[in-house]
């Protein structure tokens, strides 16, 4: 008995022959059907959404406050939902979560938004890797423009390859949408909206602010969307530095948008506690370093090896307090070799668990603004 066996795929991925981001060079898309770049927040939008996210976090609260209450109180919970999903909800819609990468903060977050806003759901796959035909050789656009044909008004897509999510947009039909919720080394657009509505929490106005990004920013997207955002000059951000080792620096990509846009910034190597010690900055974003996408081995082992002398400590962390510096991460952490010690988040000033909280919030703000009443997708 003859056994066949799939053909080598000789398909070649459009995303080879992209661009690895938006061209920064261009005037800002603004945020319309599609959200695939942090680069497409305007101010105007940014302060829009921050003021959104507040509403969201009022009504999470107030939510939340009438189930702690016996539940003959509890059908006032379904009067406040009722109001709020009137003015701010996405209707009937449907959303499709569509993820090829491991996810839980903005898969759990994206889930959780749609559905305070009353959105409903069409088969979320969270191992998309595993379970969709791009295991067998289909093409990932192939997937996406066949999965959109099934009709979700948007698709929140997670992928490894950079560029990902702004070919999904070019295969798409009219009518549904496509979030970027993180293409590979590219961009996390989502994250970076939520980290700035948490900068707004604590800093009324980031005009004159100082940020130092460390860790892995080489392999990570979560800084270079950040850095992005930050880098429209109407915001104000006076001074931005990359702390890592060489291995993990920023790119040329991501030098040649700052240089462009005016930004000052700087790549410091070892001497960033001076720049904590001194009062140079006013938060510290650090991150993990991504093992998962340094092919090479040496180049992972070092990393790892230089960790600890980039870690933040809780000595480090007292100093911070004592200046009034904030400490931000997207998460997660990486427990065994970690770039923030434990002890660090008993601090008041270490505010990554609200950054995940807001991360919320500033998702419910982002869909209600794209598919509620008059939402931007929609038009
Ligand atoms: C980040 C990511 O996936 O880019 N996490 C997140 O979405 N909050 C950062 C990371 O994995 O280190």
């Amino acid at each position: 008995m003859s056994v066949t066996t799939a053909p080598p795929s000789t398909h070649v991925p459009r995303w080879e022959s992209l661009p690895d981001a938006a061209p920064h060079n261009q005037t800002p898309a603004k945020i319309g059907r599609h959200l695939v770049s942090a680069d497409q927040f305007t101010r105007e939008s940014l302060e829009k959404l921050a003021e959104l996210a507040g509403t969201m976090e009022k009504f999470y609260e107030q939510c939340h406050e009438v189930l702690r209450q016996p539940s003959s109180k509890r059908f006032s919970r379904n009067r406040i939902v009722a109001a709020f999903r009137k003015e701010h909800g996405v209707g009937e819609r449907l959303m499709a979560p569509i993820i090829f990468e491991s996810s839980a903060r903005t898969y759990g977050s994206f889930y959780s938004a749609w559905k305070y806003l009353g959105g409903d759901y069409l088969f979320p796959m969270t191992n998309a890797a595993e379970s969709s035909s791009t295991t067998k050789h289909e093409s990932f656009e192939s997937t996406i423009s066949t999965l959109a044909r099934y009709g979700p008004n948007v698709i929140v897509v997670r992928h490894k390859q950079n560029g990902a999510a702004k070919l999904a947009a070019q295969v798409v039909p009219y009518g549904c949408s496509i979030i970027n919720a993180g293409d590979g080394t590219n961009e996390h657009p989502t994250q970076a909206l939520g980290d700035f509505i948490t900068m707004r929490k604590f800093h009324d106005n980031l005009c004159g602010l100082r940020i130092a990004f460390g860790g892995d920013i080489k392999h990570g997207r979560t800084v270079r969307s950040l850095a992005i955002l930050l880098s429209n000059p109407q915001l104000g951000v006076k001074q931005m530095y990359f702390c890592a080792p060489p291995a993990a620096q920023i790119d040329e990509q991501l030098s040649t948008v700052l240089m462009r846009r005016g930004v000052n910034f700087c790549c410091v190597q070892k001497k960033w506690p001076e720049l904590i010690q001194d009062r140079a900055i006013d938060i510290y974003y650090q991150t993990r370093i991504q093992y998962e996408r340094i092919p090479d081995p040496e180049v992972r082992s070092l990393m790892s090896t230089t960790q600890p002398s980039y870690a933040i400590t809780e000595q480090i962390m007292q100093t911070m307090q004592k200046n009034g510096q904030l400490l931000m991460h997207p998460l997660p952490i990486h427990s065994l070799n970690p770039e923030i010690l434990p002890e660090c988040e008993q601090f008041e000033n270490a505010i990554y668990k609200t950054q995940a909280q807001v991360g919320l919030w500033a998702r419910m703000a982002l869909l209600s603004h794209m598919f509620g009443p008059n939402g931007t997708a929609l038009d």
